[in-house]
């Protein structure tokens, strides 16, 4: 069947993959060789890119010169794996070879990105190969509308792609446009669910996996593999067996025969994702087994068929009581799976977020990452701005996600967790049915800054921002490129500076996590503390006199954050409990601190839609006026927060602010 390039539908916009993107490809002459199914999205892409822009492509051999070569070689001249490439020109000719033809789309892609660039002078050869063989997007989708969380729990750009009035979306060419803006930016994977299985959802799995199928097929053609999230119990509510012990014999036939008719409907299926003993969702801990009991378990049903589990390591304790100062939910993922290091299969991936404990604007990097060397490990970030201003704020993630990926838990000398990561990297999407795809135009660019750092975690933050920038707004003037780099550079420190303070965390209201609330998960049981009072704030998790969490790293880490004085400013909440006179690395006072980054953090805001309104006459006027008003309620937010924050500070501690500033 030939493949056609999806249409994005009437009134959608085409985020980074505008037809003018295609401009300098649509306008040469192409040969393709090869003939694999992927190897045909190519031909259709490049063949629709010629007829908008007066190109020719040939299959097959020719002798007539060729702009541009796309060749699927096998290994011969050396192996590029299944999704590498290389990239050279000379005598006029641009050449992309691939071994596999997975990686002969990325190299088409990286030809788009290159534009005009990838026809012009000569170019040694350049061989390109992603960091990890897993970049995956983990929707958060439920089937049916949840009556707590909506359809899609923590989704601020509308309703599920994938899902719609209770069954998969009939319409599949949504999809298919969401699956080539994910390969345009090197994902290869997608969990079609949300990782809380509710009992609708949980059918997926059995009668209703010809709904997945349905998703995987509109995602193929993109090099993009499906996955599910399943419930731990699902031989108890779905197969009616009395147990889900991962060490009964019944419960383990049961789950490979369930793996068997997956694998029926959907022959590249890519493995599950298991949220196990975690915030109410069931798990092994039921049964008296383990975390790698479990696993493995699902790990040995998905094996004949190449599949994976990746299990999540979000595990804590979240009926703790407040009054309790011993017990730290920070502790928790390492306290659970490091004595499991060496125990998991080989198909199984422990999957960790990358701070301790929940997405916040600054954590530091979890220790839980080079603590299994034994273990394959995920790393986990969050797409979708859950705590980062839920996509009405600007906040991108860019520069936090590449200082986790480059930071050396085992020291300087040690690997990164770009390198330790080699299960994969995983988001969680910020991705619906909304006409910008991400309710705010420019989350946009957080989508696709996962993608590329996923594809290479070293690499510059600010040049990714860049590439999406001239992917996005084609021929862009530099006054344009100037501002969006403006409003989108500094955001997410500007985003810190007026939340929660020095990585103290939260501060967040309860439930659905926007807005400031300051105690407002202070007497809760979540674990998720403060500890402010008259004299001080923080949380001492040093192993001298606090919870011990700082010891849970290597060196130079543990000993760097175990002392007040070492500890890097922008975490020393989080480490340590101290008073408000306490003078911080920049010589201010914590509390001096808090009120200037919060006056800062407005300022900021503000001038960021100031230049934002100033860019009218260069964007299309509906996206300009989304973003608009988003910066309107953005503003709005951010002073809230300030006034919030600075009030309690003012009246907890009884400092004035230096400055005489208003404060309530
Ligand atoms: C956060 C989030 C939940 C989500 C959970 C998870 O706690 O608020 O909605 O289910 O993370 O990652 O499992």
């Amino acid at each position: 069947m030939p493949i056609t390039v999806p249409v994005v539908p009437e009134g959608v916009d085409p985020a980074w993959l505008p037809p003018d993107a295609f401009r300098a490809l649509g306008s040469r002459r192409t040969l393709i060789l090869g003939s694999e199914p992927l190897v045909k999205t190519v031909h259709s892409e490049v063949a629709h890119a010629c007829t908008q822009f007066g190109g020719e492509v040939v299959r097959g051999a020719s002798s007539a010169p060729h702009d541009l070569v796309l060749r699927l070689a096998g290994d011969e001249g050396g192996s590029t794996g299944e999704e590498g490439f290389t990239h050279e020109r000379g005598a006029g000719t641009t050449t992309v070879t691939a071994s596999g033809q997975r990686g002969l789309l990325y190299g088409l892609f990286h030809v788009v990105r290159l534009g005009e660039d990838a026809f012009r002078g000569a170019r040694p050869r350049e061989v390109h190969q992603p960091a990890t063989a897993l970049r995956m997007l983990d929707h958060w989708d439920n089937v049916a509308v949840h009556p707590v969380m909506g359809q899609v729990e923590r989704g601020y750009a509308g309703g599920s792609l994938f899902w719609q009035d209770g069954r998969a979306h009939g319409d599949s060419e949504r999809v298919r446009a969401y699956g080539r803006l994910l390969a345009a930016c090197g994902v290869n994977a997608v969990s079609v669910n949300n990782v809380n299985v509710h009992d609708v959802e949980a059918h997926l799995l059995t009668d209703r996996i010809g709904e997945v199928a349905q998703i995987a097929q509109a995602l193929r053609p993109y090099g993009i593999r499906t996955h599910l999230s399943v419930t731990f119990a699902a031989p108890v509510v779905l197969g009616r067996l009395p147990t889900a012990d991962p060490l009964d014999e019944a419960v383990r036939e049961w789950w490979a025969k369930a793996v068997a008719a997956v694998y029926a409907a959907i022959p590249d299926f890519g493995g599950f994702v298991v949220k196990a003993d975690s915030e109410g969702q069931p798990g092994p801990f039921t049964y008296g087994r383990t975390h790698a009991d479990g696993a493995n378990m699902l790990a040995s049903a998905l094996a004949p068929h190449d599949g994976t589990v990746h299990w999540r390591a979000f595990v804590y304790d979240h009926r703790q009581d407040w009054r309790d100062r011993a017990t730290d939910r920070a502790r928790a993922a390492y306290d659970h799976f490091a004595p499991l290091d060496g125990k998991f299969a080989d198909n199984a991936v422990l999957q960790v977020k990358h701070g301790p404990m929940d997405f916040q604007v600054r954590e530091p990097v979890s220790p839980v990452f080079g603590a299994l060397p034994r273990t394959r490990v995920a790393v986990e970030m969050q797409v979708t701005q859950e705590y980062t201003g839920q996509q009405k704020h600007v906040c991108w993630l860019g520069p936090m996600w590449s200082e986790v990926l480059r930071f050396r838990p085992e020291g300087e000398q040690g690997r990164s967790v770009g390198e330790l990561a080699t299960g994969g990297s995983v988001a969680v999407s910020n991705a619906g049915d909304d006409p910008f795809w991400t309710g705010h135009p420019l989350a946009q660019a957080n989508l696709y800054t996962f993608g590329r750092l996923s594809w290479r975690p070293d690499a510059d933050p600010l040049r990714i921002l860049d590439e999406w920038i001239a992917l996005t707004f084609p021929a862009v003037p530099e006054r344009l490129a100037a501002g969006l780099r403006t409003v989108l550079r500094n955001s997410w420190r500007t985003y810190e500076k007026y939340t929660a303070p020095l990585g103290v965390g939260f501060m967040v209201q309860p439930g659905h996590h926007y807005g400031p609330a300051v105690d407002g998960y202070e007497y809760s049981p979540w674990g998720t503390y403060h500890f402010a009072d008259r004299d001080g704030i923080g949380v001492d998790r040093s192993a001298a006199t606090g919870t011990g969490y700082a010891g849970q790293y290597s060196e130079p880490w543990s000993a760097r954050y175990e002392s007040a004085a070492s500890c890097p400013d922008e975490l020393l909440l989080f480490f340590h409990h101290v008073p408000y006179g306490h003078v911080l690395k920049s010589g201010k006072t914590v509390v001096q601190h808090i009120y200037d980054t919060h006056f800062e953090g407005v300022e900021e805001a503000e001038e960021a839609r100031r230049v934002w309104a100033g860019l009218a006459d260069l964007v299309e006027p509906a996206r300009h006026a989304r973003v608009a008003e988003r910066f309107e309620e953005q503003v709005r937010g951010a002073r809230e927060w300030r006034d919030q924050v600075n009030s309690y500070f003012l009246r907890k501690s009884g400092v004035p602010d230096e400055r005489g500033r208003t404060i309530y």
